[in-house]
C-alpha cells in the first residue's frame, strides 16, 4: 500500500504537519481572562449539537499543550497548525488585549520552536468573541474592522518567530452554515446576513493581510478555503446548471473576490441580495497572497432543486461510493483536482493542504491499541493523490492532516473522531492511532529519501 505514494514527488523541505483549531481542543474557556465565543454560546444552546456537547473542557490542550507537542514529536511532523481563539486575547472582540491569553499562545510558540516544528498560525476558526456577535457580527462591516484590529496584536506579539499567517478557515461555513443553514454558530437562517456575513469575512481577510504584514514584515500570509469538487447528478440541462450554482457557492465565491476577479456575477444574481460594497474594498480584498490552503475532504454532487434555498440544489447521494464515519464521500480524485484547478486558475505561487482526513468510530482494543485500517487507506489514497498533482505542476509544499487530536466536532459534538491520536475525554489519556503510526512512517520514507538525494 505505501508503495502507491510517489513520495520522491514532494519537495525535500516538504512540510508534514497536523492541524487543529482552538475551540475544538483548548477547553479552559473561562480561564485567565477568556471571554465566550459564539460557539460558547451556541454549544450551551440546548439542542444544538449532538449529545448537548460543548468546549468547556475538550481536550484539555490550554493545560496539556506540553503533551501534545510531545506527541507531535513521535509523529515526526515538522510543522503545526493552529488556530489562536479571539476572545482569548481580545476578549471584548476589539479594544482591551488580555496578555494572559497572548502569553499562552507566546509560550505555545516557543515550544513548538524548540521541538523544531514550525507553527502556521490561523487567526479565525470560527471563535467570534460573543461581544462582537451582539453587535451584529460578521453582517456587519465593523466585526471586519475588529478582525484586522486583533490580527495586528496577534501578529505584534508572534511575528517574530511565525512567519507562516493564515486570516481565515473555511469562511463558507461561517457564512453559509453559520449564518443560512442555521447549523454552526450563531445558527441563523437569513440569505441577507448570509451574503453580507461572507463579504464582510472576506473584507476582514483582506484588510487582515495588510494588518500581518505591517505588523510581521516576515509574514507568509494565506487564507485557507475548504474547497470540493461538484459533479451534476445527471447530465439534464438543469442539474448541470445547478452544479454550476453549486460550484459557484462553495469554491468561486470564495475564491474569484480574493484573486482579483470580483465577486461571480452569476452568484450575485442567483443571492439577489446587495452586496455592502464601497469603494476600494475590492482590492482591499484581493491583496496579494503568500500561499492558499486547500481544505479537502468530499466531493460534491448535486441536482436542481427550484424549493431548495439559495442556491437551489439539492445534494444527490451516490450510491455504491465509499463513505467516512461522517457518511462523507471518498475521492481522492478530487483532492488532485482541486490542487490542479487551484493552480491553473488562480494566480497562486504556494499551496498547502491544510486540512485532510476522516472520522471512523474507533475503539480502543483490550491491548490498548487502536486500528483505524479504513482512516489509513484515506490517509494514503490522498497522499498519493497530492503526490500525483506535484508531478502535474501543483507547486504543493505541504500537508497538514485533520487532525492532530480527536476533539469537539462542533454540531457533531465529540462523537466524531478525526485524530490521528486517539482521546479518551473521561481520562484525558491520548494514544496514538495506527493511521498516526503510518504517518510517522511515511514521513520518515520522505525524509529518508530526501536525505539521501541530499
Ligand atoms: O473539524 C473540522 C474543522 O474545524 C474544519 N474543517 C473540517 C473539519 C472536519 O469537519
Amino acid at each position: 500500500m505505501s508503495d502507491r505514494i510517489d513520495l520522491a514527488a514532494f519537495p525535500h523541505d516538504f512540510l508534514w504537519g497536523t492541524a487543529t483549531a482552538a475551540y475544538q481542543i483548548e477547553g479552559a474557556v473561562a480561564e485567565d481572562g477568556r471571554a465566550p465565543s459564539i460557539w460558547d454560546t451556541y454549544s450551551h444552546t440546548p439542542g444544538k449539537v449532538a449529545g448537548n456537547d460543548n468546549g468547556d473542557v475538550a481536550c484539555d490542550h490550554y493545560h496539556r499543550w506540553r503533551e501534545d507537542i510531545g506527541l507531535m514529536r513521535r509523529l515526526g511532523t515538522n510543522a503545526y497548525r493552529l488556530s489562536v481563539a479571539w476572545p482569548r486575547v481580545m476578549p471584548g472582540g476589539d479594544g482591551p488585549v488580555n496578555p494572559k491569553g497572548l502569553a499562552f499562545y507566546d509560550e505555545l510558540i516557543d515550544a513548538l520552536l524548540e521541538a523544531d516544528i514550525t507553527p502556521s498560525v490561523t487567526l479565525y476558526h470560527w471563535d467570534l468573541p460573543q461581544a462582537l456577535q451582539d453587535r451584529g457580527g460578521w453582517p456587519e462591516r465593523e466585526t471586519a474592522l475588529a478582525f484586522a484590529e486583533y490580527s495586528s496584536v496577534v501578529a505584534e506579539r508572534l511575528g517574530d518567530r511565525v512567519t507562516q499567517w493564515a486570516t481565515l478557515n473555511e469562511p463558507l461555513c461561517s457564512a453559509w452554515i453559520g449564518h443560512l443553514e442555521g447549523r454552526m454558530a450563531p445558527g441563523l437562517t437569513d440569505l441577507t446576513a448570509a451574503v453580507r456575513a461572507s463579504y464582510h469575512l472576506l473584507l476582514g481577510h483582506g484588510l487582515a493581510v495588510d494588518a500581518i504584514r505591517a505588523a510581521a514584515p516576515s509574514a507568509q500570509v494565506g487564507i485557507v478555503t475548504n474547497l470540493s469538487t461538484v459533479h451534476a447528478a445527471t447530465d439534464r440541462e438543469e442539474d448541470v446548471a445547478a452544479a454550476r450554482r453549486q460550484d459557484g457557492h462553495i469554491n468561486r465565491w470564495w475564491l474569484d473576490p480574493v484573486y482579483g476577479r470580483g465577486f461571480p456575477a452569476d452568484m450575485r444574481e442567483v443571492y439577489g441580495v446587495e452586496l455592502p460594497e464601497r469603494e476600494g474594498d475590492l482590492a482591499k480584498i484581493a491583496a496579494p497572497l503568500d500561499w492558499h490552503g486547500l481544505n479537502y475532504y468530499m466531493p460534491s454532487t448535486v441536482a436542481d432543486d427550484p424549493s431548495a434555498p439559495a442556491p437551489h440544489v439539492r445534494s444527490v447521494r451516490r450510491l455504491g461510493v465509499p463513505r467516512t464515519g461522517m457518511d462523507w464521500e471518498i475521492d481522492a480524485n478530487g483532492i488532485e483536482a482541486l490542487l490542479l484547478r487551484l493552480t491553473d486558475e488562480y494566480p497562486i505561487r504556494r499551496l498547502y493542504v491544510t486540512e485532510n482526513g476522516s472520522a471512523y468510530p474507533d475503539v480502543v482494543r483490550p491491548d490498548g491499541t487502536v486500528d483505524d485500517p479504513e482512516r489509513q487507506d484515506y490517509l494514503e489514497r490522498h497522499l498519493a493523490a497530492c503526490a500525483s498533482a506535484v508531478r502535474k505542476g501543483a507547486p504543493l509544499v505541504g500537508y497538514f492532516a485533520w487532525s492532530l487530536l480527536d476533539n469537539f466536532e462542533w454540531a457533531y459534538g465529540y462523537d466524531k473522531r478525526f485524530g490521528l491520536v486517539h482521546v479518551d475525554y473521561e481520562t484525558q489519556k491520548r494514544t496514538i492511532k495506527g493511521t498516526g503510526h503510518r504517518y510517522a512512517d511515511i514521513i520518515r520514507a520522505h525524509r529518508g529519501r530526501s536525505s539521501q538525494a541530499a
